[in-house]
């Protein structure tokens, strides 16, 4: 199969599992569970793992990949970091009023706070998720930021980016378990209810999206042909005569040369007066 392919392979696959589990978590909250409400009691608890499998995993998910897709490759770079940028702080207002949800849940009932290693690690993701935001506005937004400190902070912001989504995935299978537990009584996880089946099988669904995404966003030949070409262009030592595109780059821009990919990258850069960021 070809490079191209197996990228819409891929992509279509994440969208799959990440649509089928934001099905799954409200399926559960709404026919397992108590439903949804914001009343200080389950049903506003229920908003806790609703909104982070929506925000924190579905949409950064997506903001990861959003370079990555190739119908965007036309827009310029700008456009695609407000994609990026903008997906990422939708993701992160889900999440904060999903910590406002699970925190008055728990002063309501008089349960304590941040006792468990889930609510450690999930505090500590949701405040490097914040870090990475406001350091990637300033440093990919703000135009005055020297180019040379983007390109010496690039990265470390796709090793964090990664690192937040990853931690992610586990806090929420750690949440998930935590959950099963606590929640099912009569008959109990060990029995294997219904609901214990189901759940799992979102935990497997989740750690399956985590994959494909950690996958598409870590495959050179799957970068954008911009990012493709200064990466050979640096990397390679040699001058422009030196440029190999990469599959990816040849099978989608079928029917074009070389010269002719280079003077539309070299374009799609050039708005943005960056080859690294
Ligand atoms: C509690 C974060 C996903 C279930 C908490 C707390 C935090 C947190 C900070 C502590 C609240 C407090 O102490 O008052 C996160 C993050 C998640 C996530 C960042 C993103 C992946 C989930 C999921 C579930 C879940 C998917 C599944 C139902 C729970 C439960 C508690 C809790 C049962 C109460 C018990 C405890 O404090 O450990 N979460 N959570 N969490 N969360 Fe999550
Ligand atoms: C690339 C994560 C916020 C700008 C990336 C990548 C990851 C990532 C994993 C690598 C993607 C790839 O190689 O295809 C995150 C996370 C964020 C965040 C988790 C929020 C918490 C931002 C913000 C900006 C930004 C606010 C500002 C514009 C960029 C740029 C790239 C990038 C310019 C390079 C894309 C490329 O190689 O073509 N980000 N990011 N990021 N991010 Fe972010």
């Amino acid at each position: 199969m070809g490079e191209s392919k197996m990228l819409l392979l891929a992509l279509g696959s994440a969208a799959f599992f990440g649509i089928v589990s934001i099905f799954f978590v409200l399926r559960w909250v709404l026919h397992f569970k108590e439903g949804l409400g914001w009343d200080g009691g389950l049903a506003e608890f229920n908003w806790h793992p609703v909104l982070v499998v929506i925000g924190f995993i579905f949409l950064q998910g997506t903001a990861i990949v959003v370079y990555r897709l190739p119908w965007t490759w036309r827009c310029s770079k700008l456009t695609m970091k407000f994609i990026h940028a903008g997906l990422n702080l939708l993701a992160f207002a889900l999440v904060v009023v999903s910590m406002v949800a699970v925190f008055d849940f728990h002063n309501t009932a008089k349960i304590p706070n941040m006792y468990s290693l889930h609510s450690w690690l999930g505090l500590a993701a949701v405040i490097l998720y914040c870090l990475q935001l406001v350091l990637g506005i300033v440093m990919f937004l703000v135009p005055v930021t020297p180019v040379y400190w983007r390109a010496a902070f690039m990265p470390l912001h796709v090793y964090s980016g990664l690192f937040i989504f990853s931690s992610t995935i586990a806090v929420a299978l750690m949440g998930i378990t935590e959950k099963l537990i606590f929640g099912l009584s009569n008959p109990k996880y060990k029995d294997s209810p219904p609901e214990a089946i189901f759940v799992n099988i979102l935990g497997l669904i989740l750690v399956v999206f985590g994959a494909l995404i950690l996958l598409i966003a870590t495959r050179p030949s799957w970068k954008r042909p911009s990012e493709q070409l200064s990466h050979i262009l640096h990397t390679s030592g040699g001058g422009e005569d030196n440029i190999r595109v990469g599959p990816a780059l040849s099978q989608l821009s079928e029917g074009t040369d070389d010269g002719e990919i280079r003077r539309r990258s070299n374009r799609l850069d050039d708005q943005d007066k960056l080859p690294n960021d």
